[in-house]
């Protein structure tokens, strides 16, 4: 295994969220003063890479500027290729399911699954020829991808990982992200992941496992703070995005693309990772979950979980996300005469969890790392009987809840299953159990 431990240590970054960043791995490679010269730099291709369209507003409109050695569109047809275990929206598989449902770990990959092989739909609503809607993955491989690339044009992939870092090569660099960590590939853009890690029981095979929340609506922004102010949530200047860095390789390299929920190859004679140069704000970043500035209450009553939104992908109404991302991080709880854990609802929104590592604190058991859970659209849920139990009594001390990390892609339609999801031996049997020994109390003294 190469040592991509050793090169995601020593990376560089660039700070900040939404900026109009530039980088050039040569100098003198990025023009100045104009997007598009006679004759490029160095003998570079221009190439301009559009995340929204032209016309959008100014506060919105995302897009960069590529130098390259050679021009993307220098490339063979491609040809279908096997869809593996990815599904796009519209999700017609299975009937939506009003189901509180759970699922544990997805099983080992085979030897030799890659991040791009290892990606398993659990489901999602809209339709990506759209541009609206969502769709929730797993991944598990235990191998790095190599000579291959992949690219996304349904939408931008939000990358969680649970177990194992991952080096990230990008168009515009790489980025390396560890458990607790999140990364984020904007649509279009190539990539490939190689794996930091041995499994931790020794083994041979490195082995990454995560969740992916694929987002076909508009690009994920930080959400507005309102009365918070200026500051908090997660702050801006967290964010990393990469340096300028370019494979100049020449040989076979297999490019997917995933277009309209279909996975389509080509095989390039060249790695298309071939940026030497670049600027604009359109593109791939990553972010420490662990720098959250969690807010909450500080005199009584558990604050909606929309104050833990990291990230959110607005749609045409105010206020209303196609999904948001939310993180359960390391916070105080103060509120005095307040049941702490969250609180039992029905929401018109749908949620999947995450678990990253520990436990939730709504969720005694059951609720693993690498599992997820799906509570649709109205579905009543909450926390567990053993968990009300220990918080209806609980004395309440300032207490701090820095065992887990625990997070939610939460959307504005249900979230219907891909099939192998409804039908998997790993959906936990029973779910509804975690809620049956809730006793009457009333009119019982
Ligand atoms: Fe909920």
């Amino acid at each position: 295994m190469r040592d991509v431990r050793k090169t995601a240590e020593g990376l560089a970054h660039l700070s900040g969220f939404g900026n109009e960043h530039s980088s050039e791995a040569v100098p003198g490679a990025l023009p100045d003063g104009r997007n598009s010269p006679q004759r490029a730099p160095l003998g570079l291709y221009a190439e301009q890479l559009s995340g929204t369209a032209f016309t959008e507003p100014r506060a919105q409109n995302r897009r960069s500027w590529l130098y390259r050695i050679r021009p993307s569109a220098a490339h063979p047809a491609f040809v279908r290729t096997d869809n593996g275990a990815l599904r796009t929206g519209p999700f017609t598989e299975s009937v939506p399911d009003p189901n509180r449902l759970r699922w544990n770990p997805l099983p080992e990959p085979a030897p030799g699954t890659d991040f791009l092989a290892g990606l398993w739909t659990v489901g999602g609503n809209g339709d990506a020829s759209r541009r609206e809607g969502m769709a929730v993955h797993l991944y598990h491989a235990n191998s790095s991808m190599t000579d291959r690339v992949f690219s996304d044009a349904d939408g931008e992939l939000l990358i969680v990982p649970e177990r194992g870092g991952l080096l990230l090569r990008t168009e515009f660099g790489l980025l390396a992200v560890e458990p607790g960590h999140i990364a984020l590939v904007p649509r279009g853009v190539r990539f490939g992941v190689d794996l930091l890690d041995t499994v931790p029981d020794g083994g041979q095979s490195p082995t990454a496992r995560g969740y992916v929340c694929e987002n076909y609506g508009a690009p994920f922004r930080l959400p507005d703070l309102g009365p918070i102010g200026a500051n908090g949530l997660a702050n801006a200047r967290d964010f990393r995005a990469p340096v300028a860095a370019y494979e100049d390789t020449e040989g076979p390299v297999e490019v997917v693309n995933k277009f309209c929920g279909n996975l389509w190859t080509a095989t390039y004679d060249h790695s298309p990772l071939d940026v030497v140069a670049w600027h604009g704000n359109h593109v791939p970043y990553a972010y420490d979950l662990r720098r959250f500035n969690a807010v909450g209450s500080i005199s009584y009553d558990h604050p909606d979980p929309s104050i833990f939104t990291v990230l959110t992908s607005p749609s045409d109404t105010p206020g209303l996300a196609g999904v948001d991302f939310v993180v359960f991080a390391p916070r105080w709880l103060v509120g005095e005469d307040t049941f702490r854990p969250p609180y039992f609802h029905r929401n018109v929104m749908s949620e999947y969890m995450g678990l990253i590592e520990g436990a939730y604190d709504a969720k005694a058991e059951g609720f693993v790392p690498g599992g997820g859970s799906l509570h649709n659209m109205m579905s009543a849920h909450g926390p567990d009987r053993e968990t009300f139990d220990k918080a209806s009594a609980a004395e309440l001390r300032p207490q701090k809840i820095d065992d887990g990390l625990a997070f939610m892609f939460e959307t504005r339609w249900p979230v219907s299953l891909a099939r192998q999801a409804a039908e998997a031996g790993h959906l936990q049997r029973g779910y509804d159990d975690v809620w049956r020994g809730l006793e009457r109390h009333f009119g019982r003294g």
